[in-house]
């Protein structure tokens, strides 16, 4: 089963190739659901929202509300209050980081660990840096994996605060934030990267007991430009936002101003409009197709791939384990040759994969490798892309000789 057909880039082909897309973790396509959406909302609906009394603007605001609802009922989240629209999961990220100072004293400690991802790594050190946070980094073990157990032992009685990645994206490990989270102090905070966890694990930020989760909507099938920062509404009610301008004050005057109420109150500027819209047909989409039901597939794809991977002695492949969970990504080299080159020769089967660091160099230093080829699943893929992927790969190596 995958819906390839619904995902009309796909039927494209490449040099008398068809496309073989095996780079979801770093995007998704887009199904036609999405496309249209957004040229219709562009023919029938645009207009500025949560401005103006004119049709245009109510009905624009209307697609607006209906997809902050959608997300809210998609991550099951408390209320359409805790769901802001942002810019993407970086600028979620970067958003609590800037509240940090607000939440934290001098001293404090930060956990993090090895496998973050440059967008939930970078901002913590630079927040910590400015404040004189402690911030402690958990090391990945030796096969490249997170030992949720030493998160568990990172947080003693000086951690405040805990920004965890919900799945890597370079090994697919799925981290258990809810298990961490029983057993920590109950007055740590947790905010979970969800960047990669959104497309693969059904989202549940009230059973999660999160605090914040961001994602963004290019990974979800939707639009780029546009994501969300969820959070608990204790907390962004008392947090002053980062970004101020129009749209989210109650009351401006010469010598002061009065925040909107949630969720405008974190929602300076005009949005990207025409990109809620997106999400909000692709949150649809996702929905219509159940596609919860997909992601043991994805698991059984990245199995699959590995067993092949485990036959062939040309390949190491990374993070691997049996006992930890996992999905829909694997990263891997082919000895003694540049990951580079391996995509741009994968590229002439028409298969795309990731070649790099995969913004997470950290954790490349610890694996002492300067980057790795990545594969990443989504919903279009099944086992005939693996078959290409293996053929053509063995085809590779065999050039390369
Ligand atoms: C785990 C993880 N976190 C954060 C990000 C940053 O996402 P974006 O570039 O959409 O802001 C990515 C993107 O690859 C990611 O994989």
């Amino acid at each position: 089963m995958s819906f390839k057909s619904d995902f009309p880039i796909l039927k494209n082909k490449i040099r008398d190739y068809p496309i073989t897309y095996l780079d979801s973790a770093a995007s998704t396509q887009k199904p036609q659901a999405v496309i249209n959406s957004i040229t219709e909302f562009y023919q029938n609906s645009y207009e500025n929202v949560h401005r103006g009394m004119n049709t245009l603007s109510i009905k624009a605001t209307d697609t607006f509300e209906r997809a902050r609802e959608n997300v809210r009922s998609f991550i099951n989240a408390n209320s359409t209050n805790e769901v802001i629209f942002t810019a993407g999961a970086t600028d979620s990220i970067n958003k609590i980081a800037q509240c940090l100072p607000q939440l934290l004293n001098e001293g404090d400690k930060i956990v993090i660990t090895e496998l973050e991802h440059h967008s939930n790594y970078l901002p913590w050190l630079q927040i910590a840096k400015k404040f004189q946070f402690d911030i402690e980094i958990v090391g990945v073990n030796e096969n490249g994996n997170i030992n949720e157990q030493d998160i568990v032992n990172a947080c003693d009685d000086s951690t405040k605060f805990l920004a965890l990645t919900h799945m890597s994206n370079v090994t697919g490990q799925i981290i258990d934030i809810k298990k961490i989270k029983e057993n920590i102090s109950k007055d740590i905070l947790i905010a979970v990267d969800g960047c990669q966890s959104i497309a693969h694990i059904n989202i549940d930020v009230q059973d999660l007991d999160c605090d914040f989760y961001s994602f963004s909507s290019h990974k979800l099938y939707g639009p780029s430009g546009i994501g969300v920062m969820f959070g608990k509404e204790i907390l962004l009610e008392k947090l002053e936002p980062p970004s101020l301008g129009g749209g989210m004050i109650n009351n401006v005057s010469l010598d002061g101003f009065t925040y909107a109420m949630l969720p405008n109150k974190f929602e300076a500027g005009t949005p990207p409009i025409e990109a809620v819209a997106g999400m909000n047909a692709a949150i649809e989409y996702l929905n219509r197709l159940n596609f919860s039901h997909y992601f043991e597939e994805e698991k059984k794809l990245r199995l699959t791939l590995i067993n092949h991977f485990q036959n062939m002695d040309e390949i190491e492949f990374y993070g691997f384990h049996q006992d930890i969970n996992a999905s829909s990504i694997v990263s891997f080299n082919v000895k003694n040759k540049n990951y580079n080159d391996i995509s741009t020769f994968l590229d002439q089967f028409g298969i795309m994969i990731r070649g790099g660091h995969h913004c997470c160099q950290p954790f490349m230093k610890k694996l002492q490798i300067p980057g790795s080829c990545r594969v990443s699943f989504g919903i279009y893929n099944d086992l005939n892309d693996i078959d290409l992927l293996v053929d053509a790969l063995s085809k590779t190596i065999k050039l390369l000789q």
